[in-house]
């Protein structure tokens, strides 16, 4: 059966939920939930992945995913397909800095190839891979809607656009210089 069709269950809910989340994760998930009507507490799934998913340093666990579905009376499944659905959810470790490289056609056409191949050099990883000291990954990623200032990439939250490989050094030698590096 796939999983399209596969029937939902209905969750039980969690008989302890302050179990499942230290206090300060679950006020991060409870001021999402506090957004939605009551019956409408599942909207807060995507928030709280990503909350999750921080405090985890970067990507998620089926432990935590079934977490998030007790937390908020939803079936695992469910919450399985919002965290493997979207891009910004991680299912292995990632580096501290996580660069999200956009290489699609704006991005491409600005010379993205150009920039993969000066960070592929400087941290000696590929798309999908972490380097050895655990402080950058290096992730490849359709258009993030700042095609005007192409190519660029996204660290953490922050923008970095009109990317040269002059730049890209003096952004990574900063956030080296921020770690003690
Ligand atoms: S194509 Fe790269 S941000 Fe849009």
């Amino acid at each position: 059966m796939s999983l399209r069709n596969a029937p939902m269950q209905t969750p039980v809910p969690h008989p302890d939920k302050t179990s499942l989340f230290r206090p300060d994760i679950r006020a991060e998930i409870d001021h999402w939930i506090a957004k939605y009507p009551p019956e409408w507490q599942q909207s807060a799934c995507m928030a709280a992945l990503m909350i999750v998913q921080e405090d985890n340093g970067g990507h998620l666990t089926t432990e935590l995913m079934d977490k998030v579905a007790d937390y908020l009376d939803m079936p695992p499944i469910a919450v399985y397909e919002v965290g493997s659905f979207y891009a910004m959810y991680e299912h292995k470790p990632v580096g501290r800095h996580k660069i999200c490289l956009c290489t699609n056609i704006s991005c491409m056409l600005n010379g993205s190839d150009h920039i993969y191949q000066h960070l592929q050099q400087r941290l000696g990883i590929r798309f999908g891979e972490v380097t050895e000291d655990g402080q950058f990954s290096l992730k490849e990623v359709e258009c993030l809607g700042a095609c005007c200032g192409a190519p660029m990439m996204q660290i953490g939250k922050t923008y970095y656009e009109h990317l040269t490989p002059q730049r890209v050094d003096q952004i990574l030698d900063r956030l080296e210089a921020a770690d003690g590096k």
